[in-house]
């Protein structure tokens, strides 16, 4: 069974984007590969979050996993700073990590643009740990997203350079499964713009309330109607009718469908129906959020079994790098 290994960016509010467009394989995934799935919390460390905010982002991020439907019993769920195995892979894959290397990646030159003032050396090697979060579990496969290939192509550098270092055979080279095609729907925004997207300020959150949704449908952006029968969707048009698709049953689509390509949609009636389907899809995980957010007893559990799961993977391929490098115990 191939091992997949996926880290989750700390910061909390998935939205119906982040849904339809990962959340939903990583819950298809648990199901037939042995996979970790971990808040990265040492990684957002880069941006010197405010401990509070960190501490909250996390527990947010768990809960919301969760109720999406990720199974503690079935996946390994944890947060990478329960793992201290991951930090010290981290400190010796960086003794095989170059400074020119890191200094070409994208997201490093990215970050050292929006935060001239913060260009620490985690951020420059940002891409190690990763690696560190990924092959320590032998992992064959990286779910990601179109951002992150750059970084898992390192990850199959600093593996590949590993094993040829010391003439060995310990880690896989992990290859990315990027969710694309009919594995990844993207969710537009509601702007008319391409993409749903937290910082685009265009996005349904999972654990928006009902009255939030509504208002935030009512006022998606349309046009002044169809003129000809069976005319093409325009952008902001298809953008409805692809949400519609993701939440509302077929025939529900149909009868919009039909009522376009024979121009007599109201889109108000469209917008209501999309509305209502779409709160009925988010109104469970908004209910399982809320309760997983107020039972810190069984979300301690949770992150315990994962630690635990984590660290009896991550210890045992520590051990090996430690005896293949020749950092051996004298006792
Ligand atoms: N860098 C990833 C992101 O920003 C998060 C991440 C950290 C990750 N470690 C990982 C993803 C390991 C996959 C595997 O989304």
């Amino acid at each position: 069974m191939p091992t997949v290994v996926s880290g989750i960016r700390s910061t909390g509010n998935l939205h119906l984007g982040n849904y339809f467009g990962a959340v939903k394989n990583f819950i298809e995934m648990q199901h037939h590969h042995d996979t970790y799935f971990f808040i990265a919390d040492l990684h957002s460390l880069t941006t010197h979050p405010v401990p509070q905010h960190l501490y909250g982002n996390v527990k947010q991020v768990l809960a919301e996993y969760l109720a999406c439907g990720i199974d503690p019993e079935k996946a390994t769920v944890f947060i990478q700073s329960d793992v201290p195995e991951v930090s010290e892979l981290y400190l010796l894959m960086n003794m095989n990590a170059y400074l020119g290397e890191l200094e070409r990646t994208t997201s490093f030159k990215d970050k050292a643009r929006q935060q001239p003032d913060n260009v620490n050396a985690g951020l420059l090697t940002y891409p190690v740990l990763m690696a560190a979060d990924i092959i320590i579990h032998k992992a064959n496969l990286v779910p990601v997203g179109k951002d992150q290939e750059q970084n898992l192509e390192m990850s199959r550098t600093f593996a590949r350079r590993f094993n040829r270092m010391y003439n060995v055979e310990l880690f896989p080279i992990p290859r990315p499964y990027v969710f694309e095609g009919q594995d990844m729907v993207k969710i537009p925004g509601l702007d008319g713009s391409g993409k749903m997207g937290k910082s685009e300020g265009n996005a349904i959150s999972l654990a928006d309330a009902p009255s939030v949704i509504r208002k935030k449908v009512m006022k998606a952006v349309t046009d002044s109607g169809p003129t000809e029968p069976n005319q093409q969707k325009p952008e902001v048009i298809q953008n409805l009718f692809t949400l519609l698709d993701v939440v509302s049953t077929p025939d529900v689509v149909a009868h919009f469908d039909l009522e376009y390509n024979q121009c007599s949609i109201r889109y108000g009636d469209l917008k209501k129906q999309l509305a209502e389907d779409i709160v009925k899809f988010t109104d469970p995980i908004r209910l399982r959020i809320e309760a997983l957010l107020a039972d810190d007893v069984y979300l301690s559990k949770v992150a315990k079994l994962g630690a635990e799961k984590a660290r009896a993977s991550a210890s045992k391929t520590l051990q090996e790098v430690r005896e293949v490098i020749g950092v051996k115990k004298f006792y």
